[in-house]
């Protein structure tokens, strides 16, 4: 295993800020990360990475960085219903999501080219076009920084919400997920629920469906509004959809009659971020090499070289605009170092 010193950041970050960290490790076993956590001295701070796809680095990283590199997509066991397949964490999402197309396991499809790895999903409960990880998910191995040993949690363990996980709550830095096994449908079960699926479906002429064309569907309306972050710097949504209460959505449509949302628990509802951020303006908006997305508000996006703390004084500007604008508190989804 080989530890460097002093190495950058812009390759491990899909936002392509160029800090540096101390020292960069990747482990492909839990065994060779059970080495790197004895050999780091414990006073060094340490940050596990996947594909770096939801961090901002807004300064150098005065610790260890940690790569998760562990391979594997095995079929574990099957019933009539379901199959459960093992994922190494460092599985890149994407691919292992093609994987589950080619051999017809449904489930995962309408997840289809979110960036980042397998490790990563389960933390944040990674959702999109009516589907969130935790509708698949089984369980997970995660290794105890503190007591050394693999420890499994079920769905319920996990304790998934909205873009939340006990993995960033209660056991924030105590675990590295290494596995996560899914259970996907043999005989899938369509979502095409959300807005943008069916109208993609037809413009494509899709006479039958099957998690292919939904895969396809998916990747074209991804394509068609989110920055590829090997084009431009991105970590996909910068903020979550604020959740406001029922009676604030109600004053809030008397003097924005326009205004989405949708109710997600008994007098709660959700609100679109984006277009909160589009109304107040902020658009397409670039100043240096930090912006907005033209196409979707929701993503700050470094152009070539902005560095993150300009990205992050940005974010702090709209958040402030939307509190005078909307009255909403808008919270980042993205993790800032
Ligand atoms: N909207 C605007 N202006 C914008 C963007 C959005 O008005 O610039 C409004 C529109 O009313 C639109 C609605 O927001 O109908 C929803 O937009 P969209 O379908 O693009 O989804 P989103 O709520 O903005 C969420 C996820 C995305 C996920 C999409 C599709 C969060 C924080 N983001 O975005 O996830 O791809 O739904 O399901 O929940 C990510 O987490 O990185 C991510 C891209």
């Amino acid at each position: 295993m080989e530890i460097l010193q002093n190495i950058s950041l812009n390759p491990y970050n899909t936002f392509g800020i160029d800090v540096s960290a101390k020292a960069l490790a990747s482990f492909t076993t839990v065994d060779e990360l059970s080495e790197l956590l004895f050999a780091k001295p414990s006073t060094e701070e340490m940050l596990v990475l996947g594909g770096g796809s939801n961090v901002l680095f807004t300064q150098d990283y005065n610790g260890w960085i940690l790569l998760n590199r562990i391979p594997g997509i095995s079929l574990v066991r099957e019933d009539d219903d379901f199959v459960y397949v093992q994922v190494g964490a460092g599985v890149n999402w994407h691919v292992f999501v093609m994987y589950c197309i080619e051999n017809g396991w449904g489930g995962v499809e309408n997840l289809s080219l979110i960036p980042g790895c397998v490790g990563a999903s389960p933390m944040q409960n990674i959702g999109a076009y009516g589907v969130e990880i935790k509708d698949a998910f089984e369980s997970l191995e995660a290794w105890s920084i503190h007591d050394k040993t693999s420890n499994s949690f079920s769905n319920a363990d996990c304790r998934f919400g909205y873009r939340e996980s006990v993995f960033k709550r209660t056991l924030k830095d105590k675990f590295i997920i290494t596995g996560v096994t899914f259970r996907l449908h043999k005989k899938p079960v369509f979502n095409t629920s959300y807005g943008a699926i069916e109208q993609e479906l037809h413009a494509m002429g899709v006479q039958e469906l099957n998690i292919k064309v939904i895969s396809d569907a998916i990747i074209r309306i991804r394509q068609s509004k989110l920055p590829d972050p090997a084009v431009t710097g991105n970590a996909g949504s910068f903020f979550k959809n604020p959740e406001i209460t029922t009676t604030h959505y109600e004053q809030l449509k008397i003097s924005f009659p326009l205004i989405p949302g949708y109710p997600t628990h008994p007098g709660i509802m959700k609100v679109p971020a984006g277009w909160l951020i589009e109304q107040a303006g902020w658009k397409g908006f670039r100043e240096g090499d930090a912006g907005v997305h033209p196409k979707q508000a929701l993503v700050l996006v470094n152009y070539a070289n902005a560095n993150g703390a300009e990205v992050y004084a940005l974010s702090e500007k709209i958040i402030q605009s939307v509190l005078d604008k909307h009255g909403i508190c808008l919270e980042r989804e993205v993790n800032i170092y």
